[in-house]
């Protein structure tokens, strides 16, 4: 049995902080002992590592990453091996993708290409949610088998991009109620594609081209009045309800109002939207601004949106980081909507700096260390049935670890980040803290500065359902 010890830690959870040491055996954490306590043990075992004056963590899990997603007339530009190595740098241990049902498509048949794209080329583990871009009687009992059979318990719908992912209002409440027999997740793109399709042809009418567009076309009521309407939805069903890659304050005050009537309802952000903003990097000169078209778009610093952000995530009105990483080059990807901001494709990706980029709130004293491992690991896990095999330093646990230096630096950009992308949305930002160690499932794939995974050693991750439905 092959055996690591890990000691001298802060070892971080979601509750708290200790100093201690964590043995473990092949791919599973065997034991937390106090500093020292396995001793005697070390000379048994075939690697220690000295995390004196660092944080010990458990690895980040991002449940929200779109790699090789065809979307916008291009692909996301990480395949499943360039995008997970990027996430095992930045000290992300699983990712739960996004497989696609499109349109007149089979459930199944989506899925089942998916799981194509990503066998055998994982550097870490990952799962799957379904996205039903067709809901109909036949991806409702797909839903059923997934839920039941495959280990996917999640599915997206979209009330945007009217022909291509969107679902009416009908054919929403039908897969809410669906999830609600199955006690499934239901996950939701919240913003009112019919009305914003309207804006944008209107814009494009008057001349308004640039990417600045593409947030002014996309106004806080559309993500507002969406996610309301979701809400309504699930209430009639009695379904659970996630909402992704949340921006707007206003919408997210819609969630807090479910919550606090004791709803299921759970909100996301993502880094773009606690530190980018429509005034400072989307306006950017020509056509730079491209590189941050998202959808729900960038908001307004003025408006105060990312300190509202900050203060929904200390208050749990948000529970979860994801980073929706859906990256594209500039060059023939982005470009594609030179002249005309609508056929920009829609993404950011960072899934190589969530950990870091959360852990600068810690730093600006946004967040405290526990909320840091609570939004980034521990809570990602319980939302969609990984925990405690993931997402906690546990005995029994995978032996999913980062050692996390406070003291070093990450220098953030083009040069150094290892995702497929010619841009970075965070280019010449240094940030406080590195991850020094990455251990997924026992093995070592990031140490002093080097990769040392495999593509290949990332295992499907078959989840249960949500641990936190009431
Ligand atoms: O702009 C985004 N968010 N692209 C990825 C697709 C989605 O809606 O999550
Ligand atoms: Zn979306
Ligand atoms: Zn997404």
């Amino acid at each position: 049995m092959a055996k690591i010890l890990i000691h001298s830690g802060t070892l971080l959870s979601s509750s708290g902080q200790t100093l201690g040491d964590v043995l473990i055996e092949d791919e599973i954490i065997g034991a937390i002992g106090a500093p020292g306590y396995f001793s005697e043990v070390a000379s048994t075992c075939d690697k220690v590592i000295d995390a004196t004056g660092k944080y010990v963590l458990p690895g980040g899990i991002d449940v929200h990453t779109h790699m090789e997603l065809p979307f916008g007339g291009t692909a996301a530009s990480d395949t499943f091996a360039t995008g997970s190595t990027a996430a095992a740098w930045g000290g992300t241990t699983s990712i739960i993708d996004f497989a696609v049902q499109r349109t007149g498509e089979d459930v199944h048949d989506g899925l089942a290409a998916w799981h194509a794209k990503a066998v055998g080329n994982c550097v870490i583990d990952y799962g799957f949610h379904m996205i039903i871009g067709g809901v109909d009687d036949a991806a409702l009992d797909a839903m059923e088998d997934l839920t039941n059979n495959e280990g996917i318990t999640s599915f997206k719908l979209f009330m945007a991009y009217p022909g291509v992912f969107y679902s009416d209002d009908g054919q929403i409440l039908r897969a809410m109620q669906k999830a609600s027999s199955l006690g499934a997740m239901m996950m939701m793109h919240a913003e009112n594609g019919p009305a914003i399709d309207v804006l944008v042809s209107q814009a494009l009418e008057r001349g308004e081209t640039d990417p600045r567009y593409h947030s002014l076309t996309r106004p806080v009521e559309m993500e507002e009045e969406a996610t309301h309407r979701a809400i309504m939805l699930a209430k009639v069903a009695k379904a659970p309800l996630y909402i992704v890659h949340m921006s707007a304050k206003e919408a997210v005050r819609a969630v807090v109002e479910a919550r606090d009537r004791g709803a299921n309802v759970f909100g996301e952000t993502c880094p773009q939207y606690l530190y980018l903003s429509l005034e400072e990097h989307l306006s950017k000169p020509g056509f730079e601004g491209a590189a941050y078209v998202c959808s729900t778009p960038l908001r307004s610093r003025e408006e105060g949106h990312q300190d509202a952000l900050w203060q929904y995530l200390r208050t749990n009105d948000l529970s979860v980081v994801s980073t929706d990483h859906c990256p594209f080059c500039m060059k023939d990807q982005k470009e594609l909507g030179l002249g005309n901001f609508s056929k920009i494709p829609n993404g950011i990706g960072s899934v190589e700096h969530r950990m870091d980029l959360l852990y600068q709130g810690v730093v600006t004293g946004e967040i405290t260390l526990e909320r840091w491992v609570e939004i980034a690991c521990t809570t990602p896990a319980r939302m969609f049935g990984l925990y405690p095999k993931k997402g906690v330093l546990a005995a029994g646990s995978d032996a999913d670890v980062v050692v996390y230096d406070p003291n070093a630096v990450t220098n953030i950009g083009v040069a150094t980040h290892h995702m497929n992308m010619d841009h970075s949305a965070y280019e010449g930002i240094r940030v406080n803290g590195h991850v020094d160690t990455v251990l997924s499932r026992g093995s070592v794939v990031i140490e002093n500065n080097t990769f040392t995974g495999r593509v290949g050693h990332g295992q499907y991750l078959r989840r249960g359902l949500s641990q936190y439905l009431i």
